[in-house]
C-alpha cells in the first residue's frame, strides 16, 4: 500500500500509546492527514514528532472521550482545521483491574463504561455529524472491539460488558450509516504488545484458577489491519475482523 490517505482525514483516539498510537503513525506515513485525540497531549505531539510529518498533516487535541463537551470541541477543531472526516478510528479504551464483580467499585465501572461505551458513543454522534454534511459524502467508522466482545476473561465484567455493547454500536451503526454512505466496522483484537497488555508478561488469570503468562504480537499488524480497513472505498467495508496472536487462549475453548 502506498499513499492510500492522500487527501483524506482520519482521528484516532486514544493516540497518545499503544494501538492508537501505532494506528495514527501508520495512517500518517499512508499519507493521511490525522488528528490524534487523547488525555496525555505530550504523548500525542511525541508521537507526530517520532513520525516526521510536515507541520500540518498532524493535529493533537486533548481530550476525555467519555465528556460530551470535548468531544464536541473536538470534532469542531477538526472540521476547522482539516475542513472535512473520512475516517474515526474509536480506539480509546481501557479495563479495571481483575476483580470478582461484587467488589468493582461505582468509579471503576463507570471508568470503563465513559470510555469504552460512551466514548466510542459520543465520537461516532460527532463523526456521522461531520460525515453526512460533507462533499463528497459519507465516511467510515472503525470500532475498537476486542476478542472480549466475544468471551470474557476471568474477574472482566466492565470491560467484557462494554466490548460486547460496542459490538452492538457497531452493527447499529453499519445498517443506520448506509443512508449517509457512512461505513462502519469493528477490529477485534487479541494480545497486541502495548502498555495494556505489559501484564500478560508476567502471567494472567485463567478460567481454571491458574494464571499464565500468554503471548502477544507486534502491534504493528494490528496498524497495518486498521490501515487496509479505512483504504477500501465506500462501497466496500470489513463488519469485522479478528486480528490476535496466533496461539493466545482464544479457540478451542482454552
Ligand atoms: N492490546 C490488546 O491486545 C487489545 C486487545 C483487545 C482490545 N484492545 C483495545 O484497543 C484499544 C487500545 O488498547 P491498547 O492496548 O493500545 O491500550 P493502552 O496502551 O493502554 O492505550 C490506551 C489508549 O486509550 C486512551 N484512553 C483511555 N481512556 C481514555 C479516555 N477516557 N479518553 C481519551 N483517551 C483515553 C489512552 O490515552 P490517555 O491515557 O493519554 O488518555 C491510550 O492512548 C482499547 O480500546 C482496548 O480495549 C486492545
Amino acid at each position: 500500500m502506498a499513499n492510500t490517505g492522500a487527501g483524506k482525514v482520519a482521528l484516532v483516539t486514544g493516540a497518545s500509546a499503544g494501538i492508537g498510537k501505532a494506528s495514527a503513525q501508520a495512517l500518517l506515513k499512508e499519507g493521511y492527514k490525522v488528528v490524534l485525540a487523547g488525555r496525555r497531549l505530550e504523548l500525542l505531539e511525541q508521537a507526530i514528532a517520532e513520525t516526521g510529518v510536515p507541520k500540518g498533516q498532524a493535529l493533537a487535541v486533548k481530550v476525555d472521550v467519555g465528556d460530551p463537551a470535548g468531544v464536541q470541541a473536538l470534532f469542531e477543531q477538526t472540521k476547522n482545521v482539516f475542513n472535512r472526516l473520512d475516517v474515526l478510528f474509536n480506539n480509546a479504551g481501557t479495563g479495571a483491574p481483575a476483580t470478582p464483580m461484587e467488589d468493582l467499585s461505582y468509579e471503576q465501572w463507570m471508568t470503563v463504561v465513559n470510555a469504552n461505551l460512551t466514548g466510542t458513543f459520543l465520537c461516532m454522534q460527532q463523526a456521522v455529524k461531520i460525515m453526512k454534511a460533507q462533499t463528497p459524502q459519507g465516511g467510515r467508522i472503525i470500532n475498537n472491539g476486542s476478542i472480549s466482545a466475544h468471551t470474557p476473561r476471568p474477574f472482566s465484567m466492565a470491560y467484557t460488558a462494554t466490548k460486547h455493547a460496542v459490538t452492538g454500536l457497531t452493527k447499529t451503526m453499519s445498517l443506520d450509516g448506509r443512508k449517509d454512505n457512512i461505513a462502519c466496522g469493528q477490529i477485534d483484537i487479541g494480545n497486541a504488545a502495548t502498555p495494556m497488555t505489559e501484564r500478560m508478561t508476567k502471567g494472567v488469570p485463567q478460567p481454571n484458577g491458574t494464571t499464565m503468562v500468554e503471548p502477544r504480537m507486534d502491534v504493528e499488524h494490528v496498524a497495518n489491519a486498521v490501515v487496509y480497513m479505512a483504504s477500501l472505498p465506500l462501497d466496500a467495508n470489513v463488519m469485522f475482523m479478528t486480528i490476535m496472536a496466533t496461539k493466545m487462549p482464544f479457540a478451542g475453548r482454552g
